[in-house]
């Protein structure tokens, strides 16, 4: 029984106006994907780990790991164009022995062990794929341009983030049938999958702009 863990990090992170991939934009002393490599280098629950990096940039990526002496990142596979092209390269290199993959943003650095454990738990409750996810503050409406359409149930609705896990051989299956979903869960849906969701993690923020990447380091 293994869990692998697979590291989205292929991203150009055009956004942020810097002269680097996002992953490679400093986060305190080190690049931002340090810090989500550290931590779940660190997790008890995750045995081997394959990182998705920016073109050009998989020798730095190499370079990183053993520098923080993340031991368990196994390899390191260039990115695609899209998040599900990185995500299908990369568990190009999970191994079939593997029982569950956790996909996580490396966009995302504050993953922590007790996000991981709760998203990991209900696998073993038949559930194909579990995500974090926390309510929506902010009113949501549905538009067409610039008209709005009409405004949806708030009740109705979570904001989802990763890290999210999956059985393996379902993941598998699933990105293979080509869905354009913005996140790993999205492809399972897509094939009919099962899919949990479970509290997130205000923390999970997504660097996107250079706002959030001071927002993120005043949290380290
Ligand atoms: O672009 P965005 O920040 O939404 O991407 C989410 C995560 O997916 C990031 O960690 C990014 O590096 C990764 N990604 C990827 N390959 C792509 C695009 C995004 O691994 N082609």
């Amino acid at each position: 029984m293994s869990t692998w863990a697979i590291l989205a990090a292929a991203g150009s992170g055009e956004r942020l106006g810097a002269d680097r991939p996002k992953a490679f934009v400093a986060l305190g002393e080190l690049p931002l994907l340090a810090t989500s490599m550290e931590r779940l280098d660190e997790s008890d629950w995750i045995d081997a780990i394959v990182v998705a990096a920016p073109r050009g940039w998989e020798e730095p990526s190499i370079l990183l790991a053993e520098e923080i002496g993340a031991g368990k990142v196994s390899s390191v596979v260039a990115g695609g164009a899209t998040r599900a092209e990185s995500v299908r390269l990369a568990l190009a290199e999970v191994p079939e022995e593997a029982v569950a993959v956790l996909v996580h943003d490396a966009a995302r650095p504050l993953v922590d062990d007790e996000v991981v454990g709760r998203v990991l738990t209900p696998l073993a409750e038949g559930w194909d794929g579990v995500v974090p996810a926390l309510p929506i503050a902010d009113t949501v409406k549905r538009v067409d341009g610039d008209r709005v359409l009409e405004t949806l149930d708030r009740d109705d609705l979570v904001a989802v983030q990763t890290p999210q896990a999956f059985v393996a051989d379902t993941l598998r299956r699933a990105v293979g049938g080509g869905s354009d979903a913005t996140d790993c869960a999205g492809l399972v849906e897509a094939a009919g999958g099962r899919i949990r969701w479970v509290e997130g993690d205000p923390r999970l923020l997504k660097v996107t702009t250079q706002a959030d990447l001071e927002r993120v380091a005043a949290w380290l």
